[in-house]
């Protein structure tokens, strides 16, 4: 699990860009009079997209913004592990590492990722990369999955085998293009491999089987359709 506590080095400041403060000018306006502080979670997340992490100048400046207690922002970053108290890499994995990726070899992708990585929680040294073991990201079809966020993107890349997982993140370190989604060629999205093998009758689903419609006796006359 991501560290819930503060990280020990912390910026003096932290100041919206001009566009995230034009967002959050608009975005409070969506919310009655005295209601503001239930903008607080967007508010962290879009401070997290921008600089990456959550720091408590952030927070700080945020209680200032929605008129509510430092504490209780804190409260709310500190709750949601969505919410990263410490600096990432560029690239933010999260390996999932519940039953049905584990066994479908979750583990080999977690020494994957501590050999080009290294520790977990631990920003690699060129500042590219980092890695932390969630529970299921709701891809379980597709297992072993990862997701990789970056400042403007979150993606799933699912199907990985430990070889193609190192051949990922040789290409991000790299600056090379990846492709989000499965790493299977045999399959797209999350349909079988190959062909499929259900629903392969066609006349299922082709409209020959339908049937004219009854009249049932005594029913009231259909509305017409508006
Ligand atoms: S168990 Fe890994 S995505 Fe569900």
């Amino acid at each position: 699990m991501a560290s819930r506590k503060p990280a020990k080095d912390q910026p003096g400041s932290f100041n919206w860009t001009t566009e995230n403060q034009t967002w959050c000018d608009s975005q409070i306006k969506k919310y009655p009079q005295g209601r503001e502080n239930s903008c607080v979670i967007p508010f962290l997340w879009r401070g997290q997209k921008q600089e990456g992490w959550i720091s408590i100048a952030m927070m700080e400046a945020i209680a200032r913004q929605l008129d509510m207690p430092y504490i209780r922002v804190y409260e709310v970053a500190s709750f949601y592990t969505m919410f990263n108290l410490a600096p990432v890499g560029a690239f933010y994995v999260q390996l999932c590492g519940t039953t049905p990726c584990m066994l479908r070899g979750a583990h080999d992708l977690r020494e994957v990722a501590k050999k080009v990585i290294g520790p977990e929680n631990q920003v690699s040294d060129d500042g590219k990369l980092s890695w932390l073991e969630v529970e299921c990201l709701g891809a379980c079809c597709n297992a072993p999955m990862v997701q990789i966020s970056t400042n403007d993107s979150d993606h799933y890349y699912e199907d990985l085998t430990p070889e193609k997982f190192e051949d990922l993140l040789g290409k991000l370190r790299r600056g090379e293009e990846v492709k989000p989604g499965t790493q299977n060629a045999q399959r797209h999205t999350s349909d079988p491999e190959g062909d499929n093998t259900t629903l392969t009758d066609t006349s299922l689903y082709d409209g020959s089987r339908a049937q004219p419609l009854k009249e049932i006796p005594n029913a009231a006359p259909l509305a017409p359709a508006e």
